[in-house]
């Protein structure tokens, strides 16, 4: 089969798209009020630390005052804050106040002195920089996560993070999507049946997926990155 020739682009697909929170340093000021930014160009970067990059342009209003505080919020976007999630990202914060318009309300951070949260946002993430990367278009944020702050309603009994619950939307090729239906875990090509039936309720298991060659044992708390996340997610 032969594939067709497309020339470099930023095509890496989905990808998450985040509502970004930050404020200057005086937030009665229309200049360093609160203020959102929409941006898809944000990953996880390392575990211990927990860090995240964001990568923002020099001429968007929020990248001033994020090298003014070195702080930011990145705010999980579920469905119902899409509409909130694109008009932070086609309209400037020196002109709007997005909280405002969106009908969104800031939220004190925990280990954070001027970013807020979103409080309407399933998780939010308190990030502090560490470095500034300058690589072209975007500048790179690269940033430690120092709070979290969930949602109570995606906890399950037990104080587990549930975030399949926070419908989450993602990005790709210039459109947003909603997140499908879960397909299987960390690990689960070669789980036990046994694992599969507790972490996959209702999922047949096919001989080739839990068979011969699988693990018959589930791996210890160690060796799983799954089983050591409690409470917040999962190390990679
Ligand atoms: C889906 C989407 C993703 C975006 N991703 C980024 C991004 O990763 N980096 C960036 O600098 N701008 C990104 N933007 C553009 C900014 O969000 C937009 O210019 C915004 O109005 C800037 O707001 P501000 O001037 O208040 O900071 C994105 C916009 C949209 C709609």
């Amino acid at each position: 089969m032969s594939r067709i020739s497309l020339s470099p682009s930023t095509l890496l697909a989905p990808v998450p798209v985040v509502m970004v929170s930050c404020a200057g340093k005086d937030p009665r000021k229309i200049e360093t009020r609160p203020n959102i930014v929409t941006v898809a160009w944000a990953g996880t970067i390392n575990s211990e630390p927990p860090m995240v990059s964001i990568s923002v342009r020099k001429s968007r209003h929020s990248h001033q005052l994020i090298c003014d505080t070195q702080e930011f919020v990145i705010n999980l976007v579920s469905e119902k804050l899409a509409k909130a999630c694109d008009f932070c990202g086609v309209r400037g914060g020196d002109k709007y106040d997005k909280f405002e318009e969106m009908k969104l309300h800031p939220v004190e951070m925990e280990n954070l002195r001027y970013a807020p949260a979103i409080e309407e946002s399933p998780l939010s993430l308190g990030c502090v920089v560490k470095d500034i990367i300058e690589l072209g278009s975007h500048d790179m944020f690269l940033a430690e996560i120092v709070s979290i702050a969930a949602d109570p309603a995606l906890m399950d009994k037990n104080g587990k993070l549930c975030l399949d619950k926070a419908k989450l939307i993602s990005f790709s090729h210039g459109e947003y999507f909603k997140t499908g239906e879960k397909m299987g875990f960390f690990g689960y090509s070669v789980a036990s049946k046994a694992a599969m039936k507790r972490r996959m309720p209702g999922k047949t298991v096919k001989k080739k997926e839990a068979g011969k060659s699988s693990v018959k044992k589930e791996r210890s708390a160690k060796s799983d990155p799954t089983k050591k996340s409690v409470k917040t997610g999962k190390k990679k």
